[in-house]
């Protein structure tokens, strides 16, 4: 297993952890929010100078369904990673002694949404990775050879991941807070602190688990059809898990 590699799907996991914790703001105070926006937008950097190779690969990118959607799916998560961090400078109180007093309602409102939409693009990228991450897994745990048992249990635990989402996008009214809608229903955190992450990982699931099946499906159909460009999507999938392994 290639250590470095390792190491960054760790920063990747602290990357996300950050995100979700940005979410609490009701719950952390503003100089914690703050804190740990610097330090994940700090790690999304770091990220994408590990990926640098990726970026230059782009005008080689591949025309097959995956490699597009992967691709129009990246260059949506960096607009809403700008928008984020724009907005994050703009209505900042650590910052605002040294800026002009530009935040606004309507600031904080495209603020919010652009977190939102962050959570639900990086669900994709992650979803779109997640051959790859079950690879790296198998490699950890030794795994060798497949199992049938063991595939039921993923799949009723995966099952389970979204049915709770579903179930978390209508408590934490995902649809509006997408939509921009003003809404007074806020999380109550004095109730419970790690039900508000739990909906929030559990969305993060579902929108994961609807990138993977739903890009399988499409790959087994078209597939079907005799598309030879499929092929070489899955051998980079594969070489991909090999690669890092
Ligand atoms: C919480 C935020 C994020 C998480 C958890 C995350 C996670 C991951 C993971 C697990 C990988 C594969 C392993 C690796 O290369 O590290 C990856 C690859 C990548 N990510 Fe992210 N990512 C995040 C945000 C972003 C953002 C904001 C961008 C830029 C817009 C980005 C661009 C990329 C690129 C270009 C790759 C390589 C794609 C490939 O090789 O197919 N990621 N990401």
């Amino acid at each position: 297993m290639n250590r470095l590699f390792l190491s960054r799907l760790w920063l990747d996991a602290l990357t996300a952890g950050l995100l979700l914790l940005g979410f609490a703001y009701w719950w952390l105070g503003n100089a914690i929010h703050e804190a740990a926006g610097t330090a994940m937008f700090l790690l999304l950097i770091a990220h994408n100078v590990f990926n640098r190779r990726w970026w230059g690969g782009i005008p080689r990118t591949r025309r097959e369904p995956r490699s597009l959607f992967n691709l129009g799916v990246t260059f949506a998560l960096l607009s809403a990673v700008l928008a984020l961090l724009v907005t994050s400078v703009l209505i900042s109180n650590a910052l605002s002694p040294f800026l002009p007093p530009w935040g606004g309602f309507t600031l904080r409102q495209i603020h919010s949404l652009a977190a939102y939409w962050v959570l639900v693009i990086v669900a994709i990228h992650l979803g779109l990775r997640w051959p790859m991450l079950i690879g790296v897994a198998r490699n950890l745990f030794g795994i060798k050879t497949p199992n049938a048992l063991r595939m039921l249990v993923l799949r009723a635990i995966a099952l389970g991941v979204a049915v709770h989402g579903a179930w978390s996008c209508i408590v934490l009214g995902l649809g509006g807070k997408l939509s921009m809608q003003m809404t007074l229903d806020w999380w109550n955190f004095e109730e419970s602190v790690a039900g508000f992450f739990v909906h929030c990982a559990a969305i993060a699931g579902l929108i994961m688990i609807i990138t993977y099946y739903g890009l399988k499906l499409i790959c087994r159909r078209l597939e079907r059809r005799g598309d030879p460009l499929l092929g070489t999507a899955s051998i980079a999938i594969a070489q991909r898990v090999d690669q890092h392994g």
